[in-house]
């Protein structure tokens, strides 16, 4: 079996044992005769599936009775959508985060949804660029605001927010590159989602972590499948919901559970420090994002000066010896290595060593 080091941003690397145990169990689900794609969402294989994903995550994340959490299609962009349309109405206002091209976006569709219900919407902090180098450090917010959206970690720019801001209206968060990767307090959110595909499962769906209040307060006009309480009041299964990334979800909840919060987020720190360790010994790379703000999912770097046939080469020989995926985002340019739960610290020292040698070759 050849497993490259993949350093995808997503869909990402996938613990191998998850892996493992679902090809063992594809074609005969522990003797249901059928793989977990093939039962019907209603029997009482495919619930104890669900409700156990759903209480592994709870576990993980500290959160109690009075939270849900739903399995929304359409991945974090469309949460973009629906947390406007759910929580934004005629006179009111929202208050946004820009601090990237993902939390931009999310703004973009606040922007749509206050334009057609003659709402408003406030940027509480601007990094200005598309591709900060850092996180805001000061908020402006809205009194009575609706919501208060903010990005944990900007996967493009590989920038991380360190410390959560103390907002007015409740606050949200994108949490899609960075959810369950190091301690966090998940209770001082009211919302927190993120497309499953880098540290929760395959893509296509996100996880909903919402307090059922705030869920209730949603506008009940929109249609059905659109409103969060419909996810909270039918525990997600009003309609046909993606079985089998739910259940990759639950076995990769269990896999950090078993594996251990405080050794999964202690490695993520270590992998990541090995690698802005080499970038930071030689002048021959640059990190990208400022170091009080550097991600520990998502490490972003140049070749000096910004060499593109260069960075060209290191990216076409890392990929000779089994490392994919090095390429920064196709907006930027340049190097990122996601190393997501599931990256191996065997993958990380390969990348280290390698960048090592590049140096000497290159340098
Ligand atoms: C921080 C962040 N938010 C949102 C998204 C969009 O996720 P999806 O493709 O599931 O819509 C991404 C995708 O990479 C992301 O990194």
């Amino acid at each position: 079996m050849a497993r490259a080091y993949n350093f995808s941003a997503g869909p990402a690397v996938l613990p191998l044992e998850v892996l493992q145990d679902a090809q063992k169990d594809l074609v005969d689900y522990k003797g249901c005769g059928m793989s977990v794609m093939e039962m019907s969402h209603r029997g009482k294989d495919y619930d104890a599936i669900h409700q156990e994903a759903i209480a592994t995550f709870k576990e993980l994340c500290g959160l109690g009775d009075d939270w849900s959490v739903c399995f929304i299609q359409g991945g974090a962009s469309m949460q973009f959508a629906m947390i406007p349309m759910n929580f934004l109405g005629k006179g009111e206002v929202a208050d946004y985060g820009k601090q990237g091209t993902w939390s931009n976006k999310a703004l973009k569709e606040g922007q749509k949804v206050a334009a057609l219900r003659g709402a408003t919407v406030n940027v509480a902090a601007d990094c200005q660029k598309d591709i900060p180098t850092r996180m805001p450090i000061e908020w402006k917010w809205t009194d009575g605001a609706q919501f208060c959206h903010i990005c944990s970690n900007e996967t493009i720019a590989g920038a991380e927010l360190k410390e959560f801001p103390k907002t007015t209206g409740p606050l949200i968060c994108d949490m899609s590159s960075d959810i369950l990767s190091c301690e966090r307090d998940y209770n001082k959110f009211d919302m927190f989602y993120a497309g499953a595909q880098k540290n929760l499962g395959p893509s296509g769906m996100a996880v909903v972590a919402i307090k059922k209040e705030l869920a209730a307060k949603g506008d009940d006009k929109i249609p059905t499948m659109l409103q969060y309480r419909t996810y909270v009041d039918e525990n997600s299964l009003f309609n046909t919901p993606p079985t089998w990334g739910i259940y990759i979800f639950g076995e990769t909840m269990k896999w950090v559970k078993k594996m251990g919060k405080e050794k999964l987020f202690a490695l993520n720190a270590e992998k990541a420090k090995k690698i802005y360790d080499v970038i930071d010994g030689s002048e021959f790379w640059t990190g990208t994002a400022v170091p009080e703000f550097r991600s520990n999912m998502n490490v972003t770097w140049r070749i000096k000066g910004g060499d593109e046939e260069l960075e060209k080469r290191f990216i076409d020989d890392a990929k000779k010896l089994g490392m994919s995926s090095l390429k920064g985002h196709r907006s930027v340019g340049g190097l990122r290595a996601s190393i997501y739960n599931a990256f191996p610290m065997e993958g990380v020292d390969a990348l280290v060593s390698f960048m090592k040698d590049f140096e000497k070759k290159n340098g």
